[in-house]
């Protein structure tokens, strides 16, 4: 699976990512254009027909949100795979699609329905949103992926950690809602720690089940494993 991988030039565990897809501006603090989903996104109650990409890495669905300081319960539903500083005019690319191709739909089927055996789930979207090579403010950089996976009744978030420097800037990973009553911090001590742990058993990879039906707990507690083959195959 090693090999495949680097003929893709991806990291283990990320769809592919890159090819036509939008791309944010090079701007300290920017973000991308509302980004219409064709199969709106439910999350905790409220129903998302639009999201934003920002520079710093979070998604939200009602404004742009420039903030690099992170703070997760600030009053508006928040998916931040990794909230800093981040400068993508020093490098690296924010870039994002929504995928509904038979390919990419039955990777994340596989991978939900593994992550959540007791529910039968068939995605019909997945929202792509990825960070490749983007440096911090002060620093290094990070590649780290987000996928909103979803059909019309349930909804999961996927997170892909690749390479993520350390860093002395503030950062936190998570999501929050609205009313901040669905809230989850990440719990790690370093950034780098995001891709050597895992609530799922997959070394850097996280995932959630968002849509606030009950029911339905990931098959593991927190973690560590080694990179998940299966999905290195189809990759
Ligand atoms: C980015 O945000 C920081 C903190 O609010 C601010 O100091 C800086 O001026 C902003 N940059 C731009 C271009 O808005
Ligand atoms: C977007 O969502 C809002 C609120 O759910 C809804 O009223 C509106 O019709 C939607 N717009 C489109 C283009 O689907
Ligand atoms: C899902 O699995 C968990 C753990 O195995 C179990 O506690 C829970 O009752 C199951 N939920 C349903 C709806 O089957």
């Amino acid at each position: 699976e090693n090999s495949l991988n680097f003929l893709c030039h991806l990291p283990a565990n990320f769809l592919p990512f890159g090819n036509g897809e939008i791309v944010t501006p090079r701007l300290e603090n920017g973000s991308s254009e509302a980004i219409t989903l064709q199969l709106p996104f439910k999350f905790f109650g409220r129903t998302h027909n639009q999201t934003f990409v920002n520079n710093n890495g979070h998604l939200t669905f009602t404004e742009p949100l420039s903030d690099y300081i992170p703070l997760l319960n600030s009053g508006r539903d928040i998916i931040a795979p990794l909230w800093t500083q981040l400068d993508n005019r020093r490098g690296g690319t924010i870039s994002c699609r929504e995928d509904r191709s038979s390919a990419v739909l039955a990777l994340v089927t596989a991978a939900i329905d593994r992550y959540f055996p007791n529910i039968t789930f068939v995605a019909t979207s997945a929202f792509v949103a990825t960070w490749d090579s983007v440096p911090y403010q002060n620093g290094e950089g990070v590649t780290f992926q987000v996928v909103l996976v979803s059909n019309v009744h349930r909804s999961f978030i996927l997170i892909n950690y690749g390479d993520i420097a350390e860093t002395e800037q503030m950062w936190q990973a998570g999501y929050s809602t609205l009313d901040s009553l669905h809230s989850f911090t990440i719990p790690v001590t370093s950034a780098p720690e995001l891709s050597s742990s895992s609530n799922i058993n997959v070394y850097g990879r996280r995932s959630f089940h968002v849509d606030g039906s009950p029911n339905c707990k990931p098959m593991q507690p927190e973690a560590r494993a080694s990179p998940e083959p299966f999905l290195s195959l189809f990759l």
